[in-house]
């Protein structure tokens, strides 16, 4: 079942045309990978599927993704707006991802403590629950905002390159978490490092002001460049290992 797709959407700042005439479906079992070059255009697109900024064509949700005016859509920015000197826990922090929940009933259920409790375990910061926000580490934060962006049970889960300010340790743990979320949830995840994430997702597609969708988590230097895709080209041998190939546009 298709959750969420674009027709014909563009997208300008000022006179630069940073998406052009995008097409893209995304399904509910969806495991996909985004990759492309710097300033490419995916945060862009990212911000475009959440109808954060102004587009044209069409970006259409379909019912399981958006319910009685709810939209079940998680999302882990690449970069948080949240001011750190705030004083807030980081409990408070993954309730705030129930924001149209706590409109409705005032207050935070017990269920929805418990519930940041397992997702802090799962990610295992189980220990931070009750520290101020401005004493985390960089790794602590993005973990802290996956267990805002999972709070709400999204039928959707964006991370825009989620594996920036994270320890390599907690980096196969999250892979490993995806994985096993995606049995309830599409995931898009944005990386510019293909080679890593390539034996993960299923899917992969290339934001370089176009975007293309390859429904194999292999791709060819010939398909790329057939889609005038940008960046890398991945083979899976004993010893999986990265080519870097550019194209002209
Ligand atoms: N709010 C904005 N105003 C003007 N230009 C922007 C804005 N956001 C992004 N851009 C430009 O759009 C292009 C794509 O940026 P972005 O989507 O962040 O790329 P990526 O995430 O692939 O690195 C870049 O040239 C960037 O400078
Ligand atoms: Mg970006």
């Amino acid at each position: 079942m298709t959750l969420l797709s674009l027709h014909d959407v563009s997208v300008h700042f000022g006179s630069l045309e940073v998406l052009s005439h995008v097409n893209l479906e995304i399904a509910e079992d969806d495991f996909i990978g985004m990759i492309g070059p710097n300033g490419g255009g995916k945060t862009t697109l990212v911000r475009t599927l959440l109808k954060a900024l102004p587009y044209t064509g069409e970006v259409r949700y379909g019912s399981a993704l958006e319910e009685n005016g709810i939209r079940r859509i998680g999302y882990l920015p690449q970069f948080t707006e949240i001011d750190r000197s705030f004083p807030i826990s980081v409990q408070e922090v993954v309730l705030s991802g129930l924001q149209s929940r706590k409109r409705l009933f005032g207050r935070y259920a017990t269920t929805d403590k418990q519930r940041v409790s397992e997702l802090l375990h799962l990610c295992g910061i189980e220990a931070l629950e009750h520290r101020p926000l401005g004493t985390l580490s960089g790794g602590e934060m993005q973990r802290t905002l996956l267990c805002r962006a999972l709070i709400s049970n999204p039928k959707l889960l964006i991370l825009d390159e989620p594996t920036n300010f994270v320890d390599n340790r907690f980096e196969e743990t999250l892979y490993a978490l995806l994985r096993r979320l995606n049995h309830e949830m599409a995931i898009l995840m944005v990386s510019h490092d293909l080679g890593t994430i390539s034996s993960y997702v299923r899917t992969i597609v290339c934001v370089n002001r176009h975007v293309h969708r390859h429904n194999s988590n292999i791709i060819t230097s010939e398909q790329l460049h057939n889609y005038h895709c940008p960046i890398q080209v991945i083979t899976h041998g004993d010893v999986p290992h990265t080519v870097l190939a550019r194209h002209k546009e």
